[in-house]
């Protein structure tokens, strides 16, 4: 069984009540399918500044190069200064936000099931504005390699997913002709080389609206990185709610991953977080080194970890945000004894 060494990041607000009970449940399935997994935790975001005086010390970014990946809470204001420049650090350039439908959970629509491939690198998100005068200018970048490999990226996906082989290019090219319209431009021409994939355009105002008119139509969308972050919140409501929406930023050689959400001041510290989008992200993450290093034994961890947290949901085991009562820590629980129980099956 390969040694992975994963960094964690618990972040601020619900962050640190989610990692800790997604640790509870990966401990279960280190112990069920013998997964060499070691911890190591670091620190980011808004705590760490007020300790550390850095959202993002040097000391925690070293701790990530030394690591084969990260698994992150969300963080709060620091954002930026944290998770936006780990993406453009470590060049993470594809942000996977998988949203589906899980049975008996409230949804807009059962048969849902798709996943954004949303670029993370480059766009507004670049961080390049400039107060002119009385004024303020913001620089959009888009350039021929970000777009060539993100649309690769999703036709890849596509192939690999077992759903509608559809892939959805969300663009404004109508009015961004020259970043849209490169984007779009790109995406049709990487679409010419998969030819048993079914390829479309919409335009990003029309694909908010059949999101919530008929979610079951799409299987990937590939946009840019603003897009992409508005969308896969809208997306994570489609399918029950931000609690339910895990995510990967992922790079060639390494990834992170994080629920899609932030740090729900609102609801920190009443131990009533979803912990779905971060076990998800767990999930994710295994399914991640299983494909790196080629040992099958993550990749059944992964699975086996989305359909305990699945069972766990359907049986109603759910916090206030899903119409349950149950704490973080009793979903938590609940997961990681259904994945003991499929494990002795
Ligand atoms: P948010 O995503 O934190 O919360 C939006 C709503 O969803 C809130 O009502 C919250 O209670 C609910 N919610 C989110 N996650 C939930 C969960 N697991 N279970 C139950 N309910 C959940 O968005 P908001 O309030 O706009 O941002 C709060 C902070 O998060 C900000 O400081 C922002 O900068 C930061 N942020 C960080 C991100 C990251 O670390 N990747 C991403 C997005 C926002
Ligand atoms: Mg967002």
């Amino acid at each position: 069984m390969t040694v992975c060494k994963i960094s964690l990041i618990p972040g601020d607000g619900i962050g640190p009540e989610q990692t800790e009970a997604t640790i509870e449940v990966l401990e279960k399935v280190r112990e069920v399918f013998g997964l060499k997994l070691e911890f190591i935790w670091t620190e980011a975001g808004d705590d760490c500044k007020r300790k550390h005086g850095s959202a993002l010390p040097n000391d925690t970014v070293h701790t990530l190069e030394n690591t084969d990946a990260c698994l992150k809470g969300p963080v709060g204001e620091t954002a930026y200064d944290v998770i936006v420049t780990l993406r453009q650090m470590f060049d993470l350039y594809a942000n996977l936000r998988p949203a589906r439908t899980y049975p008996g959970l409230k949804c807009l629509d059962p048969d849902t099931d798709l996943i954004i491939v949303r670029e993370n690198t480059e766009d507004l998100y670049k961080g390049l504005e400039f107060e002119i005068a009385s004024s303020v200018i913001a620089i959009r970048v888009t350039t021929v390699k970000a777009c060539q490999r993100i649309a690769s990226k999703a036709f890849h996906i596509a192939k690999q997913r077992n759903g509608k082989k559809l892939v959805t290019a969300v663009h404004k090219a109508n009015v961004m002709k020259k970043t849209c319209g490169l984007f779009a431009s790109i995406c049709r021409e990487e679409a010419k080389n998969h030819p048993n994939i079914k390829f479309e355009e919409m335009y990003v105002d029309a694909a908010a609206m059949n999101l919530v008119r008929e979610p079951a139509h799409f299987d990937v969308l590939v946009t840019t990185n603003m897009f992409g972050d508005i969308l896969s919140d809208e997306a994570a409501q489609v399918v029950g709610g931000l609690g339910m929406a895990p995510s990967g930023n992922i790079g060639e050689k390494f990834a992170i991953f994080e629920p899609v959400h932030g740090s729900a001041p609102d609801i920190a510290g009443k131990k009533i977080a979803n912990p779905t989008s971060m076990l998800l992200s767990a999930s994710m993450m295994l399914d991640w080194l299983g494909e790196k290093f080629g040992d099958s034994g993550y990749r059944a961890a992964a699975h086996s970890l989305e359909v305990a947290t699945m069972k766990a949901l359907t049986e109603r085991i759910t916090t206030p945000d899903l119409g349950g009562n149950c704490t973080t820590q009793q979903v938590a629980a609940a997961v990681a004894k259904r994945i003991a129980l499929e494990a002795i099956k």
